[in-house]
């Protein structure tokens, strides 16, 4: 306990404080657990799409069970997650905040994607446990539909909203990227969300989104396919990025995944031989603090939570990994750009754009 926080209530002990801080996090989880459940059987949707329900017009609705969707509304209510209006069989609502953080998959606020990365995460702690002691890890494929449907829907609102006009607001990299017949590739894709957004903010540009994972793959083809406008303009590859062949792209980027790759240097040379003269990487990742100290501020301590329970493992997954874990600092990918032969490394001054911070590496 900081001293600082011992001297503003003086009256608690520091095993109480730390206690209550225990508490509170336990009751963070069940909120958590209960959003995995109203996401993952539709009951927020419902609410949402058809309007507010009686634990029995819930389960009707839903093709579930009523005693517990009794439980779960009643839970949501007493949590302060939805609203309700009494009565002899209460009825059960979304507020309008509510339909956006649980329900609206565009929103920059949507968050239960979050709820099924943390679950799908929590799923795998047998194995975990068994990968700190061995040094072993537990790779990306191993989280299943959750961890990616997660990292694909947090992610999604951001590219949808921000990315056309980040990449807008850096004058020479919307030239290369606006150039007729451009060529774009999306290092480590995941769902394919940003891969479809630069295609929709660059109309001239082809877009190669390169996945490792197939059912990502799969994913982010049924993504691009669902998007007609672009398709034609989009391929999605199952490779390893470090098997990029030369291809002369204006720009290659790697969304919130270099990170997680075992050997990111030998990526990020495959990239710097896949450019096109004058072209420019461009990585966006964590936005974590130059250094390490204690305590971090709460982007430090979720990306530590993600470190802990998927990317540190999953990049431990694979032979010869550097092991790099989500607190990737600006230093640390600067080795690894120098390492992988780029001569220039900057950070872009992209403000505001959710968890995430922009390199620019050029030859
Ligand atoms: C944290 S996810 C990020 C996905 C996506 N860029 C996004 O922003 O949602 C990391 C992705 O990198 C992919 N990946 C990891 N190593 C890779 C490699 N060597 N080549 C290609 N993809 C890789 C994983 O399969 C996973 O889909």
């Amino acid at each position: 306990m900081s001293s600082t926080a011992e001297a503003l209530s003086p009256e608690r002990s520091p095993a109480d404080a730390l206690a209550q801080r225990v508490v509170d996090a336990a009751l963070g989880t069940v909120d958590i657990l209960s959003i995995y459940l109203g996401d993952r059987l539709g009951w927020y949707r419902s609410l949402d799409v058809d309007g507010p329900a009686t634990a029995d017009e819930l389960a009707a609705r839903t093709g579930t069970n009523s005693r517990y969707t009794r439980e779960w509304l009643e839970q949501q209510a007493v949590t302060g997650l939805l609203d309700v209006a009494d009565g002899e069989h209460p009825s059960f609502a979304l507020s309008r905040a509510g339909a956006e953080v649980f329900a609206d998959e565009h929103s920059l606020a949507y968050l239960a994607p979050l709820a099924r990365l943390l679950c799908g995460a929590a799923k795998r702690l047998p194995e975990l446990l068994e990968a700190y002691r061995s040094g072993g890890g537990v790779g990306w494929a191993r989280y299943g539909r959750d961890a990616r449907d997660g990292q694909a829907d947090m992610n999604r609102p951001w590219y949808e909203h921000s990315l056309a006009d980040a990449l807008g607001s850096i004058p020479e990299v919307d030239r290369l990227l606006r150039a007729p017949g451009s060529m774009l590739a999306d290092l480590g894709c995941g769902g394919g969300w940003s891969t479809i957004a630069l295609a929709r903010a660059y109309p001239e540009a082809t877009v190669r989104g390169v996945d490792i994972d197939r059912a990502t793959v799969e994913l982010a083809r049924a993504n691009v396919a669902a998007a007609p406008e672009v398709a034609v303009r989009v391929t999605v590859t199952e490779a390893d990025a470090a098997a990029l062949p030369r291809g002369g792209y204006q720009a290659v980027f790697a969304f919130e995944c270099v990170h997680d790759m075992p050997r990111p240097v030998e990526v990020l040379a495959a990239a710097r031989r896949a450019l096109a003269p004058g072209g420019v990487m461009i990585v966006m990742d964590e936005a974590v603090a130059d250094t390490f100290a204690a305590p971090g501020d709460e982007t430090e301590r979720l990306m530590y939570g993600f470190s802990l329970t998927v990317c540190l493992p999953d990049g431990m997954a694979h032979p010869a990994s550097v092991a790099t874990g989500t607190v990737m600092r600006a230093d640390t990918l600067r080795r690894y750009a120098e390492a992988a032969g780029f001569a220039e490394f900057e950070v872009l001054p992209i403000e505001d754009f959710g968890f995430w911070r922009f390199y620019l590496l050029r030859e």
